[in-house]
């Protein structure tokens, strides 16, 4: 068996790498592609979920990561910087930590889950706080990176794109097509533009034979595609996804066009209960952003153009332990400590 190197090795002919180019992987990608059918049997097409939090560091951000990582050590960079809801930063740490070079982040003060922060610490990113949300964080760091010796990673990076395009490539892998339709989360926009940038790729190859339908979900709170206009204040419990003005805005218009896509939002309170119907349904924990692909088809699976049976994946972009603060408020409160007795503990039980 072939032993999986990560996406640049795995997609080589379609990155932008020479032989000599330093990869710096940590065998990211080669998520499972796990077929619902609590939601296929919902919606009357067959739905299956691209679990990307099964990445090195829980999230998509890995696929693109590899890349800008490594073409910025190519470049000889000797530190990064990004602007983050908290995954990118996450991602950017493990990275920067395996190639040995400096990365600092700035964050939306209070608005980045708990398991993130974690992984950009422990990795030793040296994590910036501001009074601001993602939108002015990364207008900081663009404008920093153009002053200063230090490589943004951002979505804004095409290496990003480059490396996020493998989730495209695999699906169709996997499938041993395209999908009818891609089911996507949208914040920064950054990953539908890749996803989009690989299926075309693959079609150009001859390696699938149609595209797919691009369909994207934003949160109520910060839906600015959906509204066509920037959000000021951009709020929703999903935090990943809490931006006001997405820098791919203009990439993820053009697949929605090209794709004859479809876009719209979803509330908190839908997010939740996709939340809970994955958890709960499907045994799969993924984080509220995550969980609003979902939201989205479930609500709006009518709507969507597609005949019965179609084939649909939704990505759920981060792993669920990265918001345990979420996950938490959503369970029932454990009862407390009891003295392990049969009696006791067989109480306890609905046999
Ligand atoms: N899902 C998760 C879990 C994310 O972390 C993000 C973005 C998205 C969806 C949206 O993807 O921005 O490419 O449209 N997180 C960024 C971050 C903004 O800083 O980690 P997008």
């Amino acid at each position: 068996m072939k032993h999986w190197q990560g996406i640049i090795n795995e997609y080589r002919q379609y990155m932008p790498v020479s032989d000599s180019t330093p990869v710096i992987s940590l065998c990211e990608g080669n998520t499972p592609l796990i077929y619902s059918c609590n939601l296929s049997e919902i919606t009357g097409f067959k739905v299956y979920l691209k679990y990307e939090g099964l990445n090195p560091t829980g999230s998509f951000k890995d696929r693109g990561m590899t890349m800008a990582i490594t073409k910025a050590v190519e470049s000889g960079a000797k530190s990064v910087i990004c602007a983050s809801t908290g995954n990118t930063s996450a991602s950017m740490a493990a990275y920067s930590a395996r190639a040995g070079i400096k990365s600092y982040v700035l964050i939306p003060d209070g608005y980045v889950a708990l398991g993130k922060l974690a992984q950009a610490t422990i990795h030793g990113a040296q994590v910036i706080k501001i009074k601001g949300n993602f939108d002015k964080a990364l207008e900081m760091v663009i404008d920093i990176s153009s002053k200063y010796p230090i490589a943004l990673v951002n979505s804004v990076n095409p290496f990003r794109i480059e490396g996020q395009k493998s989730g495209a490539f695999e699906v169709c892998g996997q499938l041993g097509q395209s999908p009818d339709a891609l089911v996507i989360p949208v914040g920064n926009a950054g990953n539908i533009t890749a996803y989009w940038k690989g299926f075309k790729e693959f079609k150009n190859a001859d390696k699938i034979s149609y595209l797919p339908k691009m369909i994207g979900f934003q949160a109520e709170g910060s839906a600015p595609i959906v509204r066509g206009h920037k959000v000021d204040n951009p709020d929703t419990i999903a935090t990943a996804i809490r931006i006001g003005n997405p820098a791919s805005w203009k990439f993820a218009t053009q697949a929605l066009q090209e794709s004859n896509g479809y876009i719209n939002m979803v509330s908190d309170e839908e997010i939740l209960k996709a939340y809970n119907v994955l958890t709960k349904k499907d045994g799969v924990f993924c984080e509220p952003a995550s969980a609003a692909s979902v939201a989205g088809l479930l609500k709006y699976h009518d709507k969507l153009n597609l005949k019965k049976g179609s084939v649909v994946v939704c990505v759920l972009t981060g792993h669920g332990l990265k918001d345990p603060n979420i996950a938490i408020s959503q369970s029932s409160e454990i009862d407390e400590a009891i003295e392990p007795t049969l009696d006791n503990i067989v109480e306890k039980i609905n046999f």
